[in-house]
């Protein structure tokens, strides 16, 4: 892409989305879905907390192992071309760095992601360690990591409620350690578009050696602002984001791959970057993640939720009816919805119901006028009185139903 840089896709669902409250996946489950994001595109899969428990490292390991190598779906033009790096997370000690090495090594590609907080309130409260003390244990732990492991990302944890020129002092140490890829998280989803996006151009400004590393977004949706946070990310200068499918993750959940992704292709000119995903497999891949997580699609989820490209009301039905782009601005098809784009209801007109007939195998001389218009009557009696929508079943019923 002439101009563009590559935006680097790093997909936590396996991690921070597996933090939802009660989502446990197994790890044959997590085997299946880590192969489902390699067919994605995903450039960079967090697989796990490898030092959580045996089984999260045995989950990981495997995945490394297993999924590390696969190329299907990944090679062609417009493709990633390479393997879909194994990364596994680590507090910065050195147990957990040396474990989560063990678990990934055996991917071709591999990266250790280590954290320690930096805000005052982390500090003070939870860590209970001085700013030094803290940069001392990043420049360690950073260096011990870099003796395991070519690939190092650092994220200064609740960056976004961190002092911007003590966050500048620490990712420097961590560069200097050896950090490769420095990510911001907003741990608490408490930043704004403009705030987060202000403190990317900050750290990539005053940061000493920041030239030399990718930096990267990791957004919590506490306030709704993940997705918008992420992009305003993008725009100052964050190549790689670090995101969900359907924006699972800790309480109100982290950005979601599916809206980061739709948002550049929608609007080309307005971010500096392309991606290398397949964005058709979003529609499976998002059932395949709700279903196994046990965790529903809220219906008007963006981009993936069930009503997401329905259209109700007589008025757009018509509109779409006639040309698709008066009521859609993307293609369900470039996500993977091949179903149906009318919800049939009682806000629903003559023009919807005629062509969902044709559907149903009623179209041409099957009706008369007189039995089109009392299948129409029956049907916005029918739809006045369903909270859920008249089916492909209720229409048979009100066909046969007719007078002769
Ligand atoms: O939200 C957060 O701060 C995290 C870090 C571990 C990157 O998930
Ligand atoms: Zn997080």
């Amino acid at each position: 892409m002439a101009g563009k840089d590559k935006l680097i896709i790093f997909d936590t669902t396996l991690r921070d989305g597996e933090q939802s409250p009660g989502v446990t996946l197994n790890t044959e489950e997590k085997i299946e879905i880590a192969r489902q994001f390699s067919r994605l595109g995903v450039d960079v899969l967090e697989a796990g907390f490898p030092v959580a428990s045996p089984g999260d490292f045995n989950a990981v390991q495997r995945i490394a192992r297993e999924v590390g190598p696969l190329m299907e779906g990944r090679e062609g033009p417009g493709k990633v071309n390479q393997p879909m790096t194994i990364c596994g997370l680590a507090r910065s000690v050195p147990k957990d760095i040396q474990t989560a090495y063990d678990a990934i090594k055996d991917a071709p590609r591999h990266r250790i992601h280590l954290f320690l907080a930096t805000s005052d309130i982390h500090l003070e409260h939870k860590l209970k360690i001085s700013r030094e003390q803290c940069k001392a244990q990043i420049a360690e732990m950073v260096a011990f990591a870099k003796s395991l492991c070519e690939d190092i990302e650092f994220s200064p944890e609740d960056a976004g409620r961190s002092d911007r020129d003590f966050l500048c002092e620490a990712l420097a140490v961590a560069i200097n350690a050896g950090a490769t890829t420095l990510n911001i998280p907003d741990t608490v989803g408490y930043n704004t578009p403009s705030e987060y996006g202000a403190l990317i151009k900050y750290l990539r400004e005053n940061t000493d050696g920041a030239e030399r590393a990718i930096w990267s977004t990791h957004c919590h949706n506490d306030l709704g602002l993940a997705t918008a946070n992420t992009l305003a990310g993008i725009s100052n200068g964050a190549r790689q984001v670090e995101v969900t499918i359907n924006g699972i993750g800790e309480r109100a959940g982290n950005t979601a791959l599916e809206e980061v992704v739709m948002n550049i292709h929608t609007h080309p000119d307005t971010y500096p970057v392309y991606h290398t995903v397949n964005n058709r497999l979003f529609f499976p891949t998002s059932r395949m993640v709700s279903d196994l997580s046990g965790m529903a699609v809220q219906a008007n989820k963006a981009i993936v939720g069930r009503n997401a490209f329905l259209h109700e009301s007589g008025i757009h039905q018509d509109g779409v009816l006639k040309n698709k782009t008066t009521y859609e601005i993307i293609r369900p098809e470039d996500v993977g919805v091949t179903t149906g784009n009318l919800a049939l209801g009682k806000h629903s007109g003559r023009h919807a119901f005629k062509t969902k007939l044709e559907e149903l195998g009623y179209g041409g001389a099957a009706l008369s006028d007189a039995q089109f218009q009392a299948a129409f009557t029956g049907f916005k009696k029918l739809a006045d009185q369903k909270k859920s929508g008249v089916t492909d079943g209720d229409m048979h019923a009100i066909v046969a139903e007719l007078p002769p």
